[in-house]
């Protein structure tokens, strides 16, 4: 299941970040921001179990959220999203994987992870800006199943429909939440129109 995050400000800001003249510490606000943005819309289906709660004035009850937050940023580009969530999720608890794409077979290639202990109950957040042939963010969801994750979103900010197939065969039962979907992929398994390598963009390797 695809969700879109079509807010007007999330739109917005997606559509500063994409210009080329964007310079590094904008697209990395912008950035922050459309994470935030997103975080409701994200997390909307989280449960929550009800607890006592004692005001200045009386006893009330409220509610807190049941289960413990995973935020699982993909190195690199995926730690662009990671304050924005951290923001509204400060409790969480980070997981990096590391995987690299290879820029000739475009598939990913790990090279790092560190994982908090991971439980069936936890609630796994995959952040990628860019799911472009999907074969970074299905090979992340396959390690975290394979730790023991059951509940698992994955949050980007432009997804290819090549991308989205990819993933919805492999992982049906794991919702993506994308600021936008765009055309395809170009030759060089880019998303077009895009917004370019968004860990150059990030990180000023370009
Ligand atoms: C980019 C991007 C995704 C991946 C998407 O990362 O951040 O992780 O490519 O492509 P895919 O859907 O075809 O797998 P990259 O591997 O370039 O590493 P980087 O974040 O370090 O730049
Ligand atoms: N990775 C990126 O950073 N951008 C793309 O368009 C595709 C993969």
């Amino acid at each position: 299941m695809v969700h879109v995050v079509d807010h007007p400000l999330v739109q917005a800001e997606l559509t500063g970040l994409r210009c080329r003249n964007c310079p590094g510490p904008e697209f990395r606000q912008r950035l922050r921001r459309i994470a935030s943005l997103m975080v409701p819309a994200v997390t909307a289906s989280f449960e929550t179990k009800v607890i006592g709660c004692e005001t200045p004035l009386e006893l009330t009850s409220g509610q807190e959220l049941t289960r413990r937050i995973i935020l699982t940023p993909i190195l690199r580009a995926g730690l662009g999203f990671l304050d924005g969530f951290f923001d509204l999720l400060p409790d969480a608890a980070v997981a990096h994987i590391g995987l690299a794409r290879n820029e000739e077979t475009l598939l990913p290639e790990p090279y790092y992870i560190k994982t908090p202990p991971i439980l069936a109950e936890s609630e796994v957040i995959v952040l990628d800006p860019m799911l472009a042939t999907g074969g970074s963010a299905v090979e992340a969801v396959r390690r975290l199943t394979e730790l023991g994750a059951t509940h698992i979103r994955f949050a980007c900010l432009v997804a290819a429909p090549e991308g989205i197939a990819t993933f919805e065969a492999a992982w049906p039962e794991v919702p993506i939440f994308t600021a936008a979907i765009d055309r395809g992929l170009n030759d060089r398994g880019y998303i077009v129109p895009g917004l370019g390598d968004a860990g150059d963009r990030l990180f000023g390797t370009a």
